[in-house]
C-alpha cells in the first residue's frame, strides 16, 4: 500500500552531552524515489542528521527530539527492537571511509552474506545468485572468485561499491549516503555519482546524498537542502536555489564557485 505524503518528513533538534544545539529544528522532506542533496560545511551537522534518522546518535553521546515520519510512522516513537527492523531493510546507510567500514579479516562473500542474514534474508540458497546479480548492478566482478577476496585486495572505489551493495541488499526505500565520495579520487567520484543516479532510477530508491561539495550535489540532485550551523537555511529545487538563493550564506557559497551551472 502506498501512503500519501512524503517518504520521510522530519523536524529534529539534537544535543550532544557537552555540546547543545548541534541541530536546531532542522526540517527536511524526502519524496519517494527522489535523490535529494544535503550540503553543508564541515561541522554543520550533516553526519549528526544522518545518524539521527537511523536513531544511532546515542553511540556518539547525542540525543534527538522532534519527529521523523517515515512511511506514515514516527520513528522517534519506535523501540530499539522495532528500529532494528527499519535499519538496513527500510533505510540503509553508506559512510565516508569504505575501508574502515569493512572487516579486513573476513572475505567479501562472508561479509555480504552476514549482511544478508542480519536483516532476515532467506537462507543460503538464492543468496549467492542474488549477490552476484547485485555485484553486477554496481559494476563489480559478478564472479564467485570475487566473493573469496579480502577487502585489502580491493581499490577504495571497489570497496565503496561493495558497501553500496551491502546497503541495497534488501531494497531499502531510502539510502542515506554520508559523504560517500569524499575518500575517492575525482574519476572514481564521478563513477560513484553515476552509480547513485542509476540505482535511484532502476530501483526507485530514494537517496539522501550528503556532501560538502555543492557542485557534485547539484549535478546529482533535483532538490537540495543547505545545512548551516545546525539549521536548514535553504531547501528547494536545485536550479531555483542556484538562481535565487534565499539566504546570504547560500549566496556566498554560490559566488565562491568557479561557475554557476544554472546561469
Ligand atoms: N560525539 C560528539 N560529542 C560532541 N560534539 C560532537 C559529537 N559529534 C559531533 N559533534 C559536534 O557536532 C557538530 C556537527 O558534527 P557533524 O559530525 O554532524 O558535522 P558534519 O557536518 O558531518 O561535518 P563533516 O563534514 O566534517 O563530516 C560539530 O561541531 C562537532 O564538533
Ligand atoms: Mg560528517
Amino acid at each position: 500500500m502506498s501512503l500519501p505524503g512524503p517518504l520521510l518528513n522530519l523536524r529534529l533538534s539534537v544535543d550532544y552531552s557537552n555540546r547543545p544545539g548541534v541541530l536546531r529544528h532542522a526540517a527536511l522532506q524526502i519524496e519517494r524515489s527522489e535523490i535529494i542533496g544535503l550540503m553543508g560545511e564541515s561541522g554543520s551537522g550533516k553526519s549528526t542528521l544522518a545518524l539521527a534518522i537511523l536513531k544511532l546518535l546515542r553511540y556518539r553521546g547525542g540525543s534527538a527530539t522532534g519527529e521523523i515520519h517515515f512511511k506514515g510512522r514516527d520513528l522517534m516513537r519506535l523501540s530499539e527492537r522495532e528500529m532494528r527492523q527499519v535499519r538496513g531493510r527500510e533505510i540503509a546507510l553508506v559512510l565516508q571511509s569504505p575501508m574502515s567500514a569493512l572487516n579486513p579479516a573476513l572475505k567479501i562473500g562472508t561479509q555480504l552474506s552476514e549482511a544478508w542474514r542480519a536483516h532476515g534474508g532467506p537462507p543460503r540458497n538464492g543468496c549467492v545468485s542474488r549477490l552476484l546479480d547485485l555485484l553486477k548492478s554496481v559494476s563489480l566482478p559478478a564472479e564467485e572468485s570475487f566473493l573469496r577476496r579480502y577487502p585489502q585486495e580491493l581499490s577504495v572505489g571497489q570497496a565503496q561499491r561493495l558497501l553500496i551493495t551491502m546497503a541495497i541488499l534488501h531494497g531499502p526505500a531510502l539510502l542515506v549516503a554520508d559523504e560517500p565520495t569524499s575518500a575517492l579520487d575525482v574519476i572514481t567520484q564521478s563513477e560513484i555519482l553515476q552509480l547513485f543516479a542509476r540505482l535511484n532510477r532502476e530501483l526507485n530508491m530514494a537517496i539522501l546524498f550528503i556532501s560538502h561539495d555543492l557542485l557534485s550535489t547539484a549535478s546529482l540532485c533535483r532538490r537540495i537542502a543547505i545545512l548551516h550551523r545546525g539549521e536548514i537555511i535553504e531547501f528547494g529545487k536545485t536550479e531555483q536555489v542556484f538562481r535565487n538563493p534565499v539566504h546570504a550564506y547560500t549566496r556566498r557559497l554560490i559566488e565562491a564557485l568557479p561557475k554557476n551551472p544554472f546561469l
